[in-house]
Protein backbone atom coordinates (compact mmCIF):
# COMPACT_ATOMS: atom_id res chain seq x y z
CA UNK A 1 0.00 0.00 0.00
CA UNK A 2 1.31 3.41 -1.08
CA UNK A 3 1.76 6.14 1.73
CA UNK A 4 2.77 8.88 -0.49
CA UNK A 5 0.91 12.12 0.47
CA UNK A 6 -2.09 13.07 -1.77
CA UNK A 7 -2.02 17.12 -2.14
CA UNK A 8 -2.56 19.07 1.23
CA UNK A 9 -4.38 21.80 0.06
CA UNK A 10 -7.28 20.62 1.64
CA UNK A 11 -5.68 19.17 4.31
CA UNK A 12 -6.17 21.20 7.06
CA UNK A 13 -9.34 23.31 6.49
CA UNK A 14 -11.47 24.65 9.32
CA UNK A 15 -13.81 22.46 10.57
CA UNK A 16 -17.20 23.02 8.94
CA UNK A 17 -20.03 23.62 11.14
CA UNK A 18 -24.06 24.53 11.21
CA UNK A 19 -23.32 28.23 11.25
CA UNK A 20 -20.86 27.88 8.44
CA UNK A 21 -24.02 26.41 6.53
CA UNK A 22 -26.04 29.74 7.45
CA UNK A 23 -22.85 31.87 7.00
CA UNK A 24 -23.16 30.10 3.19
CA UNK A 25 -26.32 30.84 2.52
CA UNK A 26 -26.35 34.33 4.03
CA UNK A 27 -23.31 35.20 1.26
CA UNK A 28 -25.02 33.27 -1.21
CA UNK A 29 -22.28 30.73 -1.43
CA UNK A 30 -23.46 26.88 -2.41
CA UNK A 31 -23.01 24.33 0.07
CA UNK A 32 -21.52 20.77 -1.35
CA UNK A 33 -22.58 18.06 0.02
CA UNK A 34 -21.80 14.35 -0.99
CA UNK A 35 -22.89 10.83 0.69
CA UNK A 36 -20.10 8.42 1.85
CA UNK A 37 -19.98 5.18 3.64
CA UNK A 38 -16.19 3.90 4.16
CA UNK A 39 -13.09 5.38 5.39
CA UNK A 40 -10.74 6.06 2.02
CA UNK A 41 -14.28 7.03 0.49
CA UNK A 42 -14.46 9.41 3.44
CA UNK A 43 -10.75 10.75 3.57
CA UNK A 44 -10.49 11.20 -0.48
CA UNK A 45 -14.54 13.56 -0.33
CA UNK A 46 -12.82 15.63 3.14
CA UNK A 47 -9.53 15.94 0.95
CA UNK A 48 -11.41 17.22 -2.43
CA UNK A 49 -13.29 19.99 0.44
CA UNK A 50 -16.77 19.13 0.49
CA UNK A 51 -18.48 21.09 2.83
CA UNK A 52 -20.32 18.11 4.46
CA UNK A 53 -20.98 14.33 4.35
CA UNK A 54 -23.73 12.15 5.07
CA UNK A 55 -23.80 9.02 5.87
CA UNK A 56 -27.07 8.23 3.75
CA UNK A 57 -29.19 5.41 4.27
CA UNK A 58 -29.23 4.74 0.52
CA UNK A 59 -26.29 1.88 2.33
CA UNK A 60 -28.61 0.09 1.72
CA UNK A 61 -29.45 0.13 -1.91
CA UNK A 62 -25.79 0.73 -2.55
CA UNK A 63 -23.61 -0.88 -1.00
CA UNK A 64 -25.81 -3.37 0.65
CA UNK A 65 -27.67 -4.54 -2.68
CA UNK A 66 -31.39 -4.09 -1.23
CA UNK A 67 -34.17 -3.05 -2.93
CA UNK A 68 -35.08 0.43 -1.31
CA UNK A 69 -33.73 1.75 2.22
CA UNK A 70 -35.92 0.06 4.81
CA UNK A 71 -33.97 -2.85 5.86
CA UNK A 72 -30.67 -0.84 6.90
CA UNK A 73 -30.49 -0.83 10.78
CA UNK A 74 -29.26 1.27 12.95
CA UNK A 75 -26.04 -0.64 14.27
CA UNK A 76 -25.55 -0.94 10.58
CA UNK A 77 -26.09 2.89 10.02
CA UNK A 78 -23.59 3.54 12.90
CA UNK A 79 -20.68 0.67 11.61
CA UNK A 80 -20.87 3.09 8.40
CA UNK A 81 -20.79 6.07 10.10
CA UNK A 82 -17.79 5.53 12.44
CA UNK A 83 -15.52 4.70 9.32
CA UNK A 84 -16.13 7.21 7.45
CA UNK A 85 -15.73 9.50 10.83
CA UNK A 86 -12.24 7.92 10.91
CA UNK A 87 -11.49 9.10 6.97
CA UNK A 88 -13.26 12.96 7.29
CA UNK A 89 -11.95 15.48 9.49
CA UNK A 90 -13.22 18.64 8.69
CA UNK A 91 -16.96 18.39 6.44
CA UNK A 92 -19.99 18.70 8.70
CA UNK A 93 -20.62 14.67 9.23
CA UNK A 94 -24.62 13.86 9.38
CA UNK A 95 -25.76 10.25 10.17
CA UNK A 96 -29.08 9.35 8.51
CA UNK A 97 -31.51 7.87 10.38
CA UNK A 98 -32.54 4.89 9.24
CA UNK A 99 -36.55 3.40 8.89
CA UNK A 100 -38.24 3.18 12.89
CA UNK A 101 -35.35 4.36 14.35
CA UNK A 102 -37.35 7.46 14.69
CA UNK A 103 -41.22 6.75 13.96
CA UNK A 104 -42.08 4.57 16.80
CA UNK A 105 -41.47 7.07 19.40
CA UNK A 106 -39.88 10.45 20.63
CA UNK A 107 -37.90 8.79 23.27
CA UNK A 108 -36.37 6.36 20.39
CA UNK A 109 -35.88 9.27 18.34
CA UNK A 110 -33.74 11.14 21.12
CA UNK A 111 -31.91 8.30 22.00
CA UNK A 112 -31.12 7.02 18.09
CA UNK A 113 -30.33 10.28 17.71
CA UNK A 114 -27.56 10.40 20.53
CA UNK A 115 -25.86 7.18 18.87
CA UNK A 116 -24.85 8.72 15.95
CA UNK A 117 -23.03 11.39 17.88
CA UNK A 118 -21.63 8.91 20.74
CA UNK A 119 -20.92 5.99 18.79
CA UNK A 120 -21.09 7.36 15.60
CA UNK A 121 -18.57 9.99 15.47
CA UNK A 122 -20.92 12.30 13.48
CA UNK A 123 -22.11 16.05 14.13
CA UNK A 124 -25.57 16.16 13.55
CA UNK A 125 -28.42 13.54 12.38
CA UNK A 126 -31.31 13.39 9.10
CA UNK A 127 -34.66 12.52 9.50
CA UNK A 128 -37.10 12.26 6.63
CA UNK A 129 -40.95 13.97 7.30
CA UNK A 130 -42.35 17.02 8.08
CA UNK A 131 -45.40 18.19 10.13
CA UNK A 132 -45.39 14.66 11.21
CA UNK A 133 -41.64 14.59 12.89
CA UNK A 134 -42.14 17.91 14.10
CA UNK A 135 -42.37 16.32 17.86
CA UNK A 136 -39.31 13.85 17.17
CA UNK A 137 -36.80 17.24 15.67
CA UNK A 138 -38.25 19.66 18.41
CA UNK A 139 -37.12 16.82 21.16
CA UNK A 140 -33.78 15.89 19.14
CA UNK A 141 -32.50 20.16 18.74
CA UNK A 142 -33.49 20.43 22.43
CA UNK A 143 -31.14 17.29 23.54
CA UNK A 144 -28.72 19.50 21.65
CA UNK A 145 -28.13 17.64 18.29
CA UNK A 146 -28.86 19.39 14.63
CA UNK A 147 -31.27 18.08 13.02
CA UNK A 148 -31.21 18.03 8.76
CA UNK A 149 -35.00 17.53 7.53
CA UNK A 150 -35.56 16.17 4.15
CA UNK A 151 -38.60 16.53 2.46
CA UNK A 152 -40.28 15.98 -1.18
CA UNK A 153 -39.55 12.38 -2.22
CA UNK A 154 -38.66 10.58 1.29
CA UNK A 155 -37.29 6.89 0.47
CA UNK A 156 -38.25 5.71 3.57
CA UNK A 157 -42.05 6.18 2.35
CA UNK A 158 -41.70 4.53 -1.05
CA UNK A 159 -44.76 2.17 -0.12
CA UNK A 160 -47.12 5.22 1.09
CA UNK A 161 -45.64 7.46 -2.22
CA UNK A 162 -46.24 4.26 -4.75
CA UNK A 163 -42.63 4.34 -5.83
CA UNK A 164 -39.77 6.45 -6.45
CA UNK A 165 -41.18 9.58 -7.88
CA UNK A 166 -41.02 13.42 -7.81
CA UNK A 167 -43.01 15.31 -4.94
CA UNK A 168 -44.95 18.45 -5.13
CA UNK A 169 -45.93 18.75 -8.67
CA UNK A 170 -49.68 19.83 -7.86
CA UNK A 171 -50.78 23.59 -6.08
CA UNK A 172 -51.93 21.61 -3.06
CA UNK A 173 -48.90 18.84 -2.89
CA UNK A 174 -46.55 22.25 -3.39
CA UNK A 175 -48.36 24.17 -0.76
CA UNK A 176 -48.13 21.31 1.68
CA UNK A 177 -44.25 21.04 0.94
CA UNK A 178 -43.99 25.23 1.75
CA UNK A 179 -46.21 24.55 4.87
CA UNK A 180 -43.89 21.61 6.20
CA UNK A 181 -40.81 23.42 4.90
CA UNK A 182 -41.64 26.03 7.46
CA UNK A 183 -42.59 23.92 10.50
CA UNK A 184 -39.26 22.02 10.03
CA UNK A 185 -37.42 25.68 10.30
CA UNK A 186 -39.55 26.76 12.93
CA UNK A 187 -38.95 23.47 14.77
CA UNK A 188 -35.20 24.34 14.92
CA UNK A 189 -33.30 21.92 12.15
CA UNK A 190 -30.56 23.49 10.84
CA UNK A 191 -30.80 22.73 6.61
CA UNK A 192 -33.07 20.83 4.73
CA UNK A 193 -33.16 18.57 2.16
CA UNK A 194 -35.16 18.95 -0.72
CA UNK A 195 -35.32 15.37 -3.03
CA UNK A 196 -37.14 14.82 -6.68
CA UNK A 197 -39.52 18.26 -6.10
CA UNK A 198 -39.90 20.81 -9.04
CA UNK A 199 -36.91 23.44 -9.46
CA UNK A 200 -39.51 26.29 -9.06
CA UNK A 201 -40.72 25.21 -5.68
CA UNK A 202 -37.77 24.17 -4.05
CA UNK A 203 -35.98 27.60 -5.66
CA UNK A 204 -39.70 29.60 -3.72
CA UNK A 205 -39.20 27.24 -0.79
CA UNK A 206 -35.80 28.25 -0.24
CA UNK A 207 -35.77 31.68 -0.33
CA UNK A 208 -39.49 31.65 2.12
CA UNK A 209 -37.16 29.66 5.15
CA UNK A 210 -34.31 30.97 7.14
CA UNK A 211 -32.34 27.91 7.12
CA UNK A 212 -30.37 26.72 3.68
CA UNK A 213 -31.73 24.25 1.82
CA UNK A 214 -29.92 20.82 0.07
CA UNK A 215 -31.30 19.84 -3.23
CA UNK A 216 -31.20 16.66 -4.96
CA UNK A 217 -33.31 16.72 -8.02
CA UNK A 218 -34.50 19.94 -7.19
CA UNK A 219 -32.91 22.25 -9.50
CA UNK A 220 -30.13 25.19 -9.11
CA UNK A 221 -32.51 27.47 -6.83
CA UNK A 222 -31.30 25.41 -3.51
CA UNK A 223 -28.58 26.95 -1.35
CA UNK A 224 -26.89 23.75 -1.87
CA UNK A 225 -26.38 20.66 -3.73
CA UNK A 226 -26.39 16.84 -2.71
CA UNK A 227 -26.08 13.42 -4.36
CA UNK A 228 -25.19 9.81 -3.92
CA UNK A 229 -21.85 9.18 -4.24
CA UNK A 230 -22.03 5.97 -5.96
CA UNK A 231 -23.91 7.56 -8.68
CA UNK A 232 -21.46 10.56 -9.21
CA UNK A 233 -18.67 7.68 -9.50
CA UNK A 234 -20.81 5.36 -11.79
CA UNK A 235 -20.27 2.53 -9.03
CA UNK A 236 -24.14 2.02 -9.06
CA UNK A 237 -25.20 0.67 -11.96
CA UNK A 238 -28.77 -1.07 -11.56
CA UNK A 239 -30.09 2.39 -12.64
CA UNK A 240 -29.21 6.17 -12.48
CA UNK A 241 -31.77 8.93 -11.69
CA UNK A 242 -32.07 11.61 -14.38
CA UNK A 243 -31.15 14.89 -11.92
CA UNK A 244 -27.40 12.27 -11.49
CA UNK A 245 -24.07 14.06 -13.43
CA UNK A 246 -22.35 11.25 -13.20
CA UNK A 247 -18.29 12.29 -13.19
CA UNK A 248 -16.93 8.67 -13.72
CA UNK A 249 -17.59 5.41 -14.64
CA UNK A 250 -16.27 3.24 -11.80
CA UNK A 251 -18.42 0.08 -12.27
CA UNK A 252 -16.69 -0.20 -15.64
CA UNK A 253 -13.20 0.50 -14.85
CA UNK A 254 -13.47 -1.97 -11.47
CA UNK A 255 -14.69 -4.49 -14.24
CA UNK A 256 -11.96 -4.17 -16.62
CA UNK A 257 -9.30 -3.84 -13.24
CA UNK A 258 -10.89 -7.67 -12.47
CA UNK A 259 -11.13 -8.60 -15.96
CA UNK A 260 -7.09 -7.71 -16.41
CA UNK A 261 -6.00 -9.17 -13.12
CA UNK A 262 -8.14 -12.62 -13.98
CA UNK A 263 -6.07 -12.47 -17.44
CA UNK A 264 -2.63 -12.00 -15.91
CA UNK A 265 -3.15 -14.96 -13.18
CA UNK A 266 -4.49 -17.22 -15.46
CA UNK A 267 -1.56 -16.19 -17.91
CA UNK A 268 0.72 -16.11 -14.99
CA UNK A 269 1.99 -12.27 -16.11
CA UNK A 270 1.25 -11.84 -12.42
CA UNK A 271 3.38 -12.31 -9.51
CA UNK A 272 6.31 -10.95 -11.36
CA UNK A 273 9.71 -10.45 -10.34
CA UNK A 274 9.02 -6.80 -9.00
CA UNK A 275 6.16 -8.15 -6.67
CA UNK A 276 7.79 -10.94 -5.05
CA UNK A 277 9.60 -11.45 -1.40
CA UNK A 278 13.43 -12.86 -2.21
CA UNK A 279 16.04 -14.88 0.66
CA UNK A 280 19.37 -14.90 0.15
CA UNK A 281 21.32 -18.02 -1.87
CA UNK A 282 23.25 -18.42 1.32
CA UNK A 283 19.84 -19.02 3.44
CA UNK A 284 18.91 -20.83 0.86
CA UNK A 285 21.62 -23.44 0.70
CA UNK A 286 21.06 -23.84 4.89
CA UNK A 287 17.50 -24.28 4.32
CA UNK A 288 17.54 -26.79 1.89
CA UNK A 289 20.76 -28.48 4.04
CA UNK A 290 18.30 -28.38 7.12
CA UNK A 291 15.60 -30.22 5.68
CA UNK A 292 16.74 -32.69 3.55
O1 LIG B 1 -29.74 8.38 1.98
C1 LIG B 1 -29.35 9.26 1.23
O2 LIG B 1 -28.35 9.12 0.52
C2 LIG B 1 -30.11 10.50 1.18
C3 LIG B 1 -29.79 11.46 0.11
C4 LIG B 1 -30.45 11.00 -1.14
C5 LIG B 1 -30.15 12.85 0.46
O3 LIG B 1 -31.00 10.69 1.97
Amino acid sequence: MSTTNVSPTMSHRKKVTTLTFRQKKERGEAITMLTAYDYPTALAMDKAGVDSILVGDSLAMVVLGYENTLPVTMDEMLHHARAVSRGAKSALLVGDMPFMSYQVSVEDAVRNAGRFLQQGGMDAVKLEGGRERVDAVRAIVSAGIPVMGHLGLTPQSVNQLGGFRAQGKTASAAKRLLEDARILDEAGVFSLVLESVPARLAEYISRQISIPTIGIGAGPGCDGQVLVTHDVLGLFERFTPKFVKQYANFHAEMNKAFMDYIDDVESKRFPAVEHIVEMTDDEWSSFLKEVK
